[in-house]
């Protein structure tokens, strides 16, 4: 049994909240050992379990109840006529549920049909780009939001996505389907056992999201709800269910949906060995990028060092990798007490390949500038050898605009990198793409060996699946890139976010546990000295609810304690690291 495994490690947290032994050193570590690290905790993802303890990716009941999640989507697809398949989470689950939203339709308006995908996130489309997490503890607006996109639907199919089954707002749309069962089919995607689905009470609710997860249990014996939570270790940083929860649950639905489209359009049925070859082919996915070692932790390397010298980091990208960095990007500042500055994201096309919702945000400040225009104008003037740019993307993209943008970086810096994806022997691009970047070639080939498996898909779009791979693989370099810089910047202590506002109940509750595992007396008090900034709490404050607290903490960007009064930060400032003092 593996040490995350055993019942008797870290017994009272979920999987998704526990330390992971192989990044226990992480913050020590150097550039290729940390890009090791993070390999062996993606890794997990598709490990078998050893003994009956968690049910894991690729076991029998997982990939069952992925078939029967696929059949009910296809029936939507087959008569689509006032049904709805609607995706919803909140944070990095909730921009997963748009990228899917967003590629399915678009595979659906390539073959003339009309979309039947809608996504829901916490806070709004501005959630998609920045970090808004209070909305996660609001299980009203999310019941609004659901009814309010579902309005009229005689059949709704709901995938509710929350990694650690513990978001209230997902928990109000689950407890709104349960309700509602003549219309809505409630799907549950996380990757915690449900017996760890979290059970604190949820302010004006009858409900936790442990009672609403029950409830399916009893539904699912007649498969009338669904749950599709397989484990996959804990969290290379605890809790940032960025990485191998955003994985995996992006693994999970292009499995889903791509099966159903296939059974829809080329009259392919769902199986369980289609579906268990599909997730292989991800499995295939992450051998591939992290077979380029060397060059990732160069790259993390160089970004590292822009970080730690203040300067930034750009991801500029092409076609659909532009918005995995985007997102990447954005949950930088959540995770790491990160400047919006400090890494950024911007799309080829802006808001109109993004294709959100609420269309362009540019109102909002110029955080939410995401062109490569709004680079031009916002960026490039002030760039230098101290911030690191990364160009992404791949051979079916105008590889000569991605030529003329790279000419423009390199008079302003030498530290200008690339990811680019190839199908196998298309070397002439590969060729344009090394006199670009001579500084780091970057490459990442996927092969299309999976072409037989990939024909049952094959419908407009030859490379469909072929790009899913490559956005997962982007994801997994991206993710590795913004982490390991910022471990190497200082932003974790051990594999532990210290930089963190804590804006929500779970934060909150994360927050107190870390003071409390490095035994720190009284460490809620520590907590909410840091947040209302005293040295003695007031009768006042020690008898307000967390909701009082997440509240106030909001107004703060980072917390230390300087000269034994409590103040805002500065740059090495953290929750954990002002108590420990
Ligand atoms: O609120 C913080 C956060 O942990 C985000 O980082 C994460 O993406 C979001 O919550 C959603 O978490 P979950 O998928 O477990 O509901």
């Amino acid at each position: 049994m593996r040490e995350w495994e055993s019942p008797d490690y870290e017994p009272s947290l979920p999987i998704s909240e526990k330390s992971n032994p192989l990044t226990r050193d992480i913050d020590r570590a150097s550039a290729t050992c940390i890009v090791r690290m993070l390999q062996a905790s993606d890794a997990q993802m598709f490990q078998e379990g050893t003994g009956t303890t968690y049910k894991r990716l690729l076991s029998e009941q997982v990939v069952e109840t992925l078939m029967e999640v696929a059949k009910r989507v296809e029936l939507i697809l087959e008569d689509p006529q006032d049904s709805l398949v609607v995706l919803s989470g909140c944070g990095t689950s909730g921009r997963i549920a748009f990228l899917m939203a967003s590629s399915f339709n678009r595979a659906l308006r390539e073959l003339n049909k009309s979309p039947v995908y809608s996504y829901i996130i916490a806070g709004g489309d501005k959630a998609l780009l920045s970090s808004q997490e209070a909305p996660e503890d609001d299980p009203r607006m999310g019941m609004l939001s659901l009814k309010r996109v579902c309005e009229g639907k005689r059949r709704v199919l709901f995938i509710g996505i929350s990694c650690g089954l513990s978001a209230p707002f997902v928990a109000g749309q689950l407890d709104f389907c349960l309700q509602h069962p003549e219309v809505f089919t409630p799907v549950l995607v996380g990757v915690n056992p449900t017996h760890q689905a979290r059970d604190e009470p949820i302010p004006g609710c009858t409900f936790t999201f442990r009672s609403v997860v029950q409830r399916m249990q009893e539904l699912a014996k007649s498969q009338k709800a669904f749950l599709v939570n397989p484990a996959v270790g804990p969290e290379a940083i605890s809790g940032s269910s960025r990485m191998k929860g955003g994985s995996v649950t992006k693994i999970l639905l292009e499995v889903v949906l791509s099966a159903a489209h296939a059974a829809t359009f080329t009259n392919t049925s769902v199986t369980y060995m289609g579906i268990l070859q599909h997730m292989r082919a991800y499995e295939k996915t992450l051998d591939i990028t992290y077979a380029q070692e060397e060059g990732i932790s160069a790259l993390l390397e160089a970004a590292g060092r822009s970080l730690r010298r203040g300067g930034r980091v750009c991801y500029l990208g092409w076609g659909s990798l532009a918005a995995t960095g985007l997102i990447d990007a954005s949950e930088c500042i959540p995770t790491f007490g990160a400047d919006y500055n400090d890494v950024r994201g911007f799309v080829s096309g802006g808001y109109r390949e993004l294709n959100n919702n609420e269309g362009p945000l540019i109102s909002l400040g110029p955080d939410f500038c995401i062109a490569h225009e709004d680079f031009l104008r916002l960026a490039l003037p002030s760039l230098s050898d101290l911030d690191a740019v990364l160009l992404v993307y791949t051979h079916s993209d105008d590889v000569c605009d991605v030529v003329k943008l790279a000419r423009r970086v390199r008079e302003k810096t030498s530290n200008l990198h690339a990811v680019y994806h190839q199908v196998d022997g298309d070397t002439a691009a590969a060729v344009q793409q090394v006199s670009i970047c001579p500084s780091i070639y970057l490459s990442i080939y996927l092969s299309i060996y999976l072409s037989i498996y990939l024909s049952i898909y094959l419908s407009s779009d030859e490379y469909t699946l072929v790009f899913f791979q490559w956005e997962l693989s982007t994801k997994l370099l991206l993710n590795a890139v913004s982490t390991g810089a910022h471990v190497l910047k200082g932003k974790i202590y051990q594999n532990h976010m210290i930089d963190v506002q804590v804006t929500n109940s779970k934060l909150y509750g994360r927050a107190t546990r870390l003071l409390r595992v490095y035994q720190i007396h009284r460490c809620e008090d520590a907590l909410l000295k840091a947040i209302y900034r005293v040295d003695e709490l007031t009768a006042d404050i020690s008898s307000s609810d967390i909701n009082t607290h997440t509240l106030a903490a909001r107004n703060r960007t980072k917390v230390r304690r300087r000269g034994g009064a409590w103040s805002a930060g500065g740059s090495n400032g953290c929750v954990t690291c002002s108590v420990c003092v």
